[in-house]
């Protein structure tokens, strides 16, 4: 997609975070914007700050887990803009634990969010654009899905994130052979940040009440402490990785990376598969983070 002038932009989780930041670079496009995050306070707020420079934007409250509040969104983005040109799958919430002590609630409310909300953002917008395509003059389209670094590695303590973000990557790599097998005129990227300062570790700010009457774990309480010290010590922002974004886009690339530095690990992993190696210590470099998150959960469970 090269470009974005008038174009219509669909970007879910757009309360905070990456998708604010997605809302703005479009919004200075001179896209035509639609909003969507399951917290009404925040979207209002990204809706009325493009809304007061001029662009054309609607904001809807949607829980991107629920297929026909995302049928809704698409209806509703077709009845303001006639068309949908750059979607954004990439409301996400983060969790950790031990991958046996997560309880059916945290793996329905994780996978809902980060795997089903990119399932039903596809399934409902990628034959929107299809038929646009057959419509426009000259269509370009591209989607973009939110994964992760944990998309590709699989540290320990984040069990359920990890199943989630695999999955995404692998959903955005089958979607991208998909389109050129048909050779549709939509390109695809997976989105893979690193550690990047932004809501993520507040995210059960946003948990359904199914899940507001249950317990921690003394491993989640200590993963939350932890994730909120990487996030919050992350030196690239949510802006650098959202213009980054828009790069990508608009060079058609595929894999995008907050941190390509830390690609070295995928390589490990990769080599451990190929070598049918055990799966090498994520802690190699770091035994201490290793030796202090061992001692964090010792000290978490005996209180
Ligand atoms: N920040 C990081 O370090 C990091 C790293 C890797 C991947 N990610 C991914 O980036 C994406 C964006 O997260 P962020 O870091 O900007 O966090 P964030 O918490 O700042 O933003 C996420 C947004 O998603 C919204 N949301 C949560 N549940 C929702 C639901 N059910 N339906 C609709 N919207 C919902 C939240 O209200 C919030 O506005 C997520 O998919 C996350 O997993 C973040």
């Amino acid at each position: 997609m090269h470009s974005f002038k008038g174009r219509v932009a669909v970007i879910t989780g757009a309360g905070s975070g990456f998708g604010r930041e997605f809302a703005r670079i479009a919004a200075r496009l001179e896209m035509k914007v639609v909003l969507a995050d399951i917290q009404a306070d925040a979207l209002e707020e990204t809706r009325e700050e493009l809304a007061k420079d001029g662009t054309p934007v609607i904001a809807q409250q949607v829980d991107v887990a629920s297929g026909e509040q995302i049928a809704a969104l698409a209806a509703a983005t077709i009845k303001a803009f006639g068309s949908v040109h750059l979607v954004f799958n990439n409301a996400g919430v983060g969790s950790g634990g031990l991958v046996w002590e997560n309880s059916v609630r945290d793996w329905e409310w994780v996978l809902g969010v980060n795997l089903w909300g990119v399932i039903h953002g596809v399934r409902t917008f990628v034959p929107l654009m299809l038929e646009a395509a057959r419509r426009e003059k000259d269509y370009a389209g591209h989607i973009v899905n939110t994964s992760s670094m944990a998309g590709l590695l699989n540290a320990p303590n984040m069990g359920i994130y990890n199943v989630s973000k695999h999955a995404v990557v692998s959903l955005t790599e089958t979607l991208y052979q998909d389109l050129r097998l048909i050779e549709a005129p939509i390109g695809a990227s997976v989105l893979c940040p690193y550690f990047v300062p932004t809501g993520i570790t507040e995210s059960r700010r946003n948990a359904p009440s199914t899940l507001a009457g249950e317990q921690q774990t003394a491993a989640q309480r200590v993963g939350q402490v932890l994730s909120k010290k990487a996030v919050s010590s992350g030196k690239v922002s949510a802006v650098d990785v959202a213009e980054r974004t828009f790069e990508a886009v608009q060079g058609d690339e595929f894999y995008i990376f907050s941190h390509p530095h830390a690609l070295g690990n995928v390589e490990t992993r990769m080599q451990d598969i190929i070598q049918m190696r055990v799966p090498s210590d994520p802690f190699a470099a770091r035994p201490d983070v290793r030796d202090s998150l061992r001692a964090s959960l010792r000290a978490e469970e005996s209180k």
